[in-house]
């Protein structure tokens, strides 16, 4: 009852708001980011909104309501980017890599060609809501305060102390754990420390040394709306923050009302049928199964060292499953015939397949929720930023195993592929987790379009930012107040020392008269 109300209601809902022009910037040269967002901004455009959406994968066939702003220099940093991050490297390094890399990014936008000739202008276009990767890179937040609209943050892999930041969230430090620290939220005093550390250091970083870069670039390329508004205060001004996250899917925590999860909003509910070769190879697999193999978008199975391939086929030609490779090449030397290797497959198809039994992963975000969704175990092989704790939730959730892909040897590879398939706990676990994030009173997707178009009919819907938003750094945190507290406390005992000091003297007094009189 309660959902076809909800359903009736989206349906009507249309026709009670004006179409919007909306104007989205996902400048991230990573396509899982963008992956994750589209669909959320085609049924914006689907539902008669004008979306404009500057990004770095334009659509190949036009699609209505819909505009591509196409930044083709975002790819320049990228691979240099994921190979540093490969590398090991102390905390500042890695931070300043990565907020590096965003002011790159940053300045990409706001330089690009079509951006500054069509978007920048004053008075040459108009938006009624802008929508954000919201990923340090506040100079483009400046297009809020330029077309004076309320802004919209999505962050793809949850909230950390900087998306916090936009809406005043809370993330306690002794279980909140940093997104690239590969802690969960149960820690032992050291991880507590580290994350206390980690997530010091990485705001340090950002406020004091890439930060000034970005307000560099919002006075030079906003210089109006620079006068104007503060980009200190536009970027404590977000109206909501959709996060790429949920509690079925990672932990409890606790958020403000205008931060809201709508975890996996690119899955889409009805899996289309496979390509025929693929379904047949899946079919031939017999009663022993599908393995599904994947590295993701970033990093590339063909270019894995040769003699760590040469470990993975072993292992595969050792198995009576069939395997599904996601390998980007049209060639794989010593290709056993039970191994299937495309460049691309229909991974949430896949997944959804009663045959796939298991799915080996880099522990990208998107995969891990896709493989949650359809309560598929995985065999996690992370090797960068979130991935080693999306593999450590597994574990911990207990629908999941991890390796190290650098130092495991096959028979390590071997035996936890049959440890994941034999045990019948990892595929319960994998399905109770489905059960409970599949649980939701409204789609992800329908979740997202709703609080958008709510911000959009409250114009900005500026009644649920906190106060707290609006205060300093000592009466947010109450500082002001323990120090006053402190300070009263402070003049009551040395009011109390003087006054005692002076009785003490007065009866001190009064007895060496006494002493003096009975002498
Ligand atoms: C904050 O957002 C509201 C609603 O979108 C807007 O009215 C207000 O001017 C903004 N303030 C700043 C400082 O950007």
């Amino acid at each position: 009852m309660h959902a076809l109300r909800i359903g009736f209601l989206l349906l009507t809902l249309p026709a009670y708001l004006q179409a919007a022009r909306i104007l989205a910037i996902f400048p991230f040269p990573g396509p899982s980011q963008y992956i994750n967002v589209l669909p959320y901004l085609k049924e914006l455009a689907g539902r008669g909104h004008h979306v404009t959406s500057v990004n770095a994968f334009p659509q190949k066939k036009p699609l209505a309501n819909f505009r591509d702003v196409f930044l083709p220099d975002v790819f320049d940093n990228y691979n240099e980017l994921i190979n540093e991050l490969s590398e090991p490297m102390n905390l500042w390094q890695g931070n300043n890599a990565i907020n590096k890399f965003f002011v790159d990014i940053t300045r990409c936008v706001l330089t690009n060609k079509e951006v500054t000739k069509t978007l920048l202008p004053p008075g040459k276009d108009h938006f009624d809501l802008i929508i954000v990767e919201a990923l340090r890179s506040d100079a483009y937040y400046g297009f809020a305060a330029h077309f004076n609209a309320p802004i919209i943050g999505i962050s793809t892999f949850g909230t950390d102390w900087n998306i916090d930041s936009l809406v005043g969230n809370e993330s306690p430090l002794s279980y909140t754990p940093l997104a690239t620290g590969g802690l969960t939220d149960r820690m032992t005093f050291l991880e507590r420390l580290s994350n206390f550390v980690d997530t010091t250091v990485a705001w340090i970083n950002y406020r004091f040394f890439h930060m000034p870069e970005q307000e560099k670039m919002y006075a030079k390329y906003f210089p109006e709306a620079s006068q104007k508004v503060k980009l200190t205060d536009l970027n404590r001004n977000f109206s909501l923050v959709l996060l790429n996250q949920h509690f079925s899917l990672s932990f409890s925590r606790p958020y403000v009302p205008n931060m809201i999860e709508v975890g996996g909003l690119h899955i889409s509910h009805k899996p289309a049928p496979l390509p025929k070769d693929l379904e047949e190879f899946i079919q031939g697999s017999g009663e022993h199964g599908v393995i599904y193999f994947s590295l993701g978008s970033n990093v590339l199975s063909k270019d894995l060292p040769a003699e760590r391939r040469d470990l993975i086929l072993k292992t595969f030609a050792s198995l009576p499953q069939r395997v599904l490779w996601k390998f980007e090449d049209d060639k794989l030397p010593g290709k056993p015939s039970n191994v299937f290797i495309s460049k691309w497959f229909p991974q949430p198809d896949i997944l959804a397949h009663p045959k796939v039994k298991l799915f080996i992963t880099h522990g990208g975000l998107l995969s891990t929720i896709e493989s949650i969704h359809h309560g598929k175990p995985v065999l996690g092989l992370p090797f960068f930023y979130d991935q080693f704790l999306n593999v450590r939730r597994a574990t911990q959730a207990g629908f999941g195993l991890g390796l190290d892909h650098k130092t495991m040897t096959q028979q390590e590879f071997k035996k936890t592929i049959e440890i994941l398939l034999k045990e019948p706990r990892f595929a319960q676990i994998a399905r109770q987790m489905s059960e409970r994030y599949r649980d939701q009173p409204m789609s992800p997707l329908d979740t997202a379009i709703w609080w958008t178009e709510y911000v959009l009919r409250h114009k900005g819907a500026y009644y649920m930012r906190v106060a707290g938003q609006d205060l300093g750094f000592f009466a947010y945190h109450s500082l002001d107040v323990i120090g006053f507290l402190l300070g009263g406390a402070l003049l009551l005992v040395a009011i109390i020392v003087g006054v005692l000091g002076k009785a003490a003297k007065l009866t001190d007094f009064g007895n060496s008269k006494k002493k003096l009189k009975t002498k």
